[in-house]
Formats: structure tokens, C-alpha cells, sequence
């Protein structure tokens, strides 16, 4: 398939060194499941469905954002890293600068939340310049920085690493299909929430350019094995080590030293001493490692760059100078000229959800999971329990879900506003009852 993106930049190859860069540093965060999300998928589609979460909720500094950033300053020469942010990168930039002892200068907008100013300048230590709330102020004061250092230390002392657009951030960010993909080899999707396309990118690299290259070959072979087996041929494949071979792809699929746990035997077996006969074999599972893993796309409705972008078929931004209004603050950026192509090449799907969706997902997850997820990632939890993904793909079974990140502030989640201000009017109303009396 003809990539339009730049494949000396960003590339499955890279992403897999990257994940062997950032691994002193970063979580290998755990998979879990929850039955009743999983109900709730299931409930969707009408028939049964699995959803397997990648839990970077729990990543340090809440988010998966710590790949990227500590990949881009492992790779970069200047000592001083300057990024404008006020959200997750921003803390990412600021702790990977401190464990790689370079020096981190943030530019924040002056009405950023005390909580977030606090959490880069004095839990990472990173320096804090305050600027007008406006991207145009934001973008000037990062530039004039990145002057200011290299005038003071040298031209090549200082750089800006951009949250999203950067090769070597997206190239980090992909670590997680790394990861998913040998925790759990046998996702039929993955289901990823989109801002400025980073984490997307970086997955959809991985997952299907590396089934591509390396998966397609195997996959040929055991479906010629399967026809044999069927074909009641059993003897000759036995004496070419089939099961070796399979376990083999798999192993080199996923650079294991030993298998992943997919049960393609029905029972188990010595590979040492092959007596195999055709009942011996699953071939439900064998089927299921016939498909592509796909990538799949979430946006809130209020910020839909990339599924617009999909949709015309060019790069299309979310409106400039217009206030972008959801709940999913992580996720209000555009694409951009890296991630564009790669999500119009790779990404099967985008979907959109509704501000109402995602707080039903979030407060779900809450409640139900136990979890402490913030409402971008509520965006992937929505579009991955919604009817109309099953409608477009209903042979996904097995679905895995980036749980991006759990940076949220407790007492401005939607529900609890909600709570407030009923209580205000309710003591309001109890308060003119008073006056009244
Ligand atoms: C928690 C969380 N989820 C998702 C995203 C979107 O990532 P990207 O901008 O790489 O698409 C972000 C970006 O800041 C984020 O912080």
C-alpha cells in the first residue's frame, strides 16, 4: 500500500525503538477488563463483545503524553526544551526534562487552572512562563523563548517540542500498540481518542503497518495449514512442525521470547513429541488471528478535525478563533501536517460522540470500573459502547480501548456541576422560602 506519509520519520521500526528507549522511564501499564463495560458493548452491538483497556490512566503523570515527550528529549541534543501546553504534555515535558536532566521551560496560559501551574513548576520542576490566553500568544511567547535560550546558550542548546506533530513524540506515543499488541495479540480493533492525532498516529504505525510487513506472510501460511488440515492431511504437516511454526510467527511478531497466550491448541500439547490430530486445533482462534487488527477513532462532536478531515479527504482544522466547547478538554486539538496523512492512510474509522455520551461513558467508567479517567478518554469508552460502531463493524469481538488519561479536576466533572447548581437552587428556593415565611 503506497504510504503518503514520511516513513524515514515515523515508522513501525522507530516505534519499536522507541518503546526500548523509554522503558527505564515509563509504565508498562496493565490490561483490564470489566464485565459490564463489556455488557455495555455487548448491549450495543447485540451479541457478545469483550473490551480490553490499556490503562494509561495510571502512566506517570496520569496520561500516555510521558512516551512521547521522554522520546523526543532522549533524541534531541538541546539541553533546554520549550513547549507550550496546558494540559498533559506540558507535565510530561516537565518530568521527562527532570529524569533526563535537561531543564524545561513551559509556556502556560495566565488563566491555566493553580492545580496544573503547580503540578509543572513545583511537582516537576519545570519554569512556568504565564502568557495571554490566546493560541497566537501562546505560539509567539514559545518562539521568543526558544530565541531567548539559544541567543543565551547556543543555537542548537534549545529547541520546541510540539505535543502532537513531532515525529519522535509520535513515534513514543505508538509504544502503546507495542504493548497492547503483546499483552493481548488478538484485538480485532483498537479503539484510540484523537486531539491533535499523536497517540492515533503512533498506533496505527504500529499495528498495521507491522501486521503488514510481518503478519501477512504468516497469516498465508496457516490458512494454507488450515485448508490441509481440513483436507485431513494432518501427517504431512506434522512432520513440518506446524505448531513450531505458528508459535514461531508469533513469536517474531511480537519480538517475544515465548508465545502470547492465545490458545490456538484446544488442548495442551508436547511440541516436543508431535502426534497432532485435526481435533487437536482451535480453529475458532486460528480464524481470529486471520484478521487485521483495525484503529478506530474518537472525537467529540465539538472538535471533529480528524473526522472531518477523513471525510473531505484533506487536512481540515477545527475553526480558528471560535471557543471549542466539550467536556474532553485533552482532545479539542486539530491534526495537523504529521498526523494528517498517517490517519488518512491507516485509521479505519472515525466516529464522533455527543457531550452527553461522553459524560454517560465517563461517570460509567467511574462508577462501574472503579477508575479514575478524564473525559478525553471518556471519548474512546463512548465510541467504543456505541451502536454505531457495530453497525459499521459487526465482526469486531475482541476490543481494545486506550484508557489516555486520568488528569481531572473531581470538582468540575459535569455531574457535580450539575449537583451544585441544584443544590444552589435548591437552597436558593429554600432560602426564599425563609424569607417568605
Ligand atoms: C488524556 C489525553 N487523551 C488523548 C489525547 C489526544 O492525543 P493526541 O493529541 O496525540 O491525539 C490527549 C492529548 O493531550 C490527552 O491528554
Amino acid at each position: 500500500m503506497a504510504i503518503a506519509f514520511d516513513s524515514s520519520l515515523v515508522s513501525a521500526e522507530l516505534v519499536k525503538e522507541a518503546c526500548s528507549r523509554i522503558e527505564p522511564y515509563v509504565h508498562r501499564t496493565r490490561v483490564f477488563t470489566c464485565d459490564q463495560l463489556s455488557q455495555l458493548a455487548t448491549d450495543a452491538s447485540g451479541s457478545s463483545r469483550k473490551l480490553f483497556l490499556k490503562a494509561e490512566h495510571e502512566q506517570k503523570v496520569g496520561a500516555f503524553k510521558i512516551r512521547g515527550a521522554i522520546n523526543a528529549i532522549s533524541l534531541s541534543t538541546a539541553d533546554y526544551v520549550v513547549t507550550q501546553s496546558s494540559g498533559n504534555h506540558a507535565q510530561a515535558i516537565a518530568l521527562g526534562c527532570k529524569l533526563l536532566g535537561k531543564t524545561a521551560v513551559v509556556v502556560m496560559p495566565e488563566d491555566s487552572p493553580a492545580v496544573k501551574v503547580s503540578a509543572v513548576r513545583d511537582t516537576y520542576g519545570a519554569e512556568v512562563r504565564l502568557c495571554k490566553p490566546t493560541q497566537e500568544a501562546r505560539e509567539a511567547m514559545s518562539a521568543e523563548v526558544v530565541q531567548e535560550l539559544r541567543t543565551k546558550h547556543g543555537a542548537d542548546k534549545a529547541e520546541e517540542i510540539h505535543p502532537n506533530q513531532d515525529p519522535r513524540v509520535v513515534n513514543g506515543q505508538g509504544s502503546v500498540a507495542v504493548e497492547l499488541l503483546e499483552q493481548q495479540p488478538d484485538l480485532d480493533a483498537i479503539v484510540v481518542s484523537i486531539g491533535g492525532g499523536g497517540l492515533i498516529a503512533g498506533i496505527a504505525t504500529y499495528a498495521t503497518n507491522f501486521t503488514d510487513c510481518f503478519l501477512a506472510p504468516l497469516r498465508l501460511f496457516t490458512e494454507v495449514v488450515m485448508t490441509a488440515l481440513q483436507n485431513g492431511t494432518i501427517a504431512d504437516l506434522i512432520q513440518l512442525g506446524f505448531a513450531d511454526l505458528v508459535l514461531l510467527g508469533m513469536q517474531v511478531r511480537h519480538g517475544l521470547n515465548s508465545a502470547p497466550n492465545i490458545d490456538f491448541r484446544s488442548k495442551q500439547m508436547d511440541i516436543t513429541k508431535p502426534n497432532y490430530t485435526h481435533g487437536d486445533f482451535n480453529f475458532e482462534a486460528l480464524a481470529v488471528w486471520q484478521q487485521q487488527t483495525k484503529v478506530i477513532g474518537a472525537e467529540p462532536e465539538a472538535a471533529k478535525s480528524a473526522y472531518m478531515s477523513k471525510k473531505a479527504g484533506m487536512l481540515v482544522k477545527n475553526p480558528p478563533n471560535t471557543a471549542i466547547h466539550t467536556i474532553a478538554d485533552s482532545v479539542k486539538s486539530s491534526l495537523g501536517p504529521t498526523t494528517y496523512p498517517i490517519v488518512q492512510e491507516l485509521v479505519d474509522a472515525v466516529f464522533i460522540v455527543s457531550e452527553q455520551e461522553i459524560e454517560d461513558a465517563t461517570k460509567f467508567v467511574m462508577e462501574r470500573a472503579k477508575q479514575v479517567i478524564e473525559p478525553g478518554c471518556g471519548v474512546a469508552v463512548a465510541v467504543a459502547t456505541s451502536k454505531q460502531l457495530y453497525e459499521q463493524f459487526p465482526d469486531l469481538r475482541n476490543i481494545g480501548v486506550i484508557m489516555c488519561g486520568g488528569n481531572v479536576d473531581l470538582t468540575q466533572l459535569p455531574w457535580m456541576r450539575t449537583k451544585r447548581q441544584l443544590e444552589e437552587n435548591g437552597s436558593e428556593q429554600s432560602l426564599k422560602a425563609t424569607k417568605t415565611q
